[in-house]
């Protein structure tokens, strides 16, 4: 399929590259398309994965992956938000500010999330928010010797979690849970605070939440 990655920081490129890999076409969309890290897509055929403006990365793709700094999530929405219009768009943001001496904390929350926030603006959009509790490294084929990781989604559109439940198998997830509409994002945003207060703790970036049942 084609796929748009809005944002090309650490987890825009490795979904990119989890992507292509897989057979998916990509177009990585930036405000700057000559981007030093991102030379390595030169390397790659034209067709399979490209580099463009936001507004272009977001026409090209079937469905989109938002993967953009907070602070800037909702001036490139609203640009992009017609090229977006009827497409899944898979929300990996996490709402963060962060602090010179002190851990990051959340711009939003109780009330509201950044999952709403961004289903909000793109009202004409299948927002489903996930992959934002795991690190950009282990995005994709997650593997752990102790157990099976799990990963959270959720999202209004239930034929949209369907279609992104089945984007996850591809990229080596297996245990997926629904935790229900877009207003569940209250509960998997703080969750990013917690995994990061367990790498700072433990001084480990690898881990990852997984659910025991008996
Ligand atoms: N890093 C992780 O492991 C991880 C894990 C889970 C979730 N997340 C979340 O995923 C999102 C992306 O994280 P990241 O680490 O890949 O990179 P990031 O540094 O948080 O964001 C990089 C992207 O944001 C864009 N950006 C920054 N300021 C901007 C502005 N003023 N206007 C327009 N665009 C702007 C950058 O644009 P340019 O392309 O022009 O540079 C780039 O595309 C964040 O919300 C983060 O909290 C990150």
């Amino acid at each position: 399929m084609k796929v748009s990655i809005i944002g090309s920081g650490d987890v825009g490129q490795a979904l990119a590259r989890g992507l292509i890999e897989l057979g998916h076409n990509v177009m990585i969309g930036t405000r700057d398309v000559n981007k030093k890290d991102l030379h390595w897509v030169k390397k790659h055929p034209k067709e399979k994965i490209s580099v463009g403006s936001y507004t272009e990365s977001a026409d090209f793709g079937e469905f989109a992956i938002l993967a953009v700094a907070w602070n800037a999530s909702d001036n490139v929405l609203t640009v992009i938000k017609p090229e977006l219009s009827g497409k899944v768009v898979i929300d990996v943001t996490n709402p963060l500010i962060f602090n010179d001496d002190k851990p990051p904390e959340l711009a939003v929350g109780h009330n509201i999330s950044a999952g709403e926030m961004v289903q909000q603006t793109l009202s004409d959009s299948h927002v489903i928010k996930t992959l934002n509790i795991i690190n950009h490294k282990n995005m994709v084929n997650p593997k752990y010797k102790q157990g099976k990781p799990v990963m959270f989604l959720c999202g209004n559109n239930s034929s949209a979690k369907t279609f992104v439940k089945q984007i996850l198998i591809e990229i080596g997830w297996e245990d997926i849970q629904d935790i229900g509409g877009i207003k569940k994002s209250r509960l998997l945003e703080p969750l990013c605070l917690l995994w990061i207060e367990y790498g700072v703790v433990n001084d480990t970036w690898n881990h990852s939440f997984s659910v025991l049942n008996s």
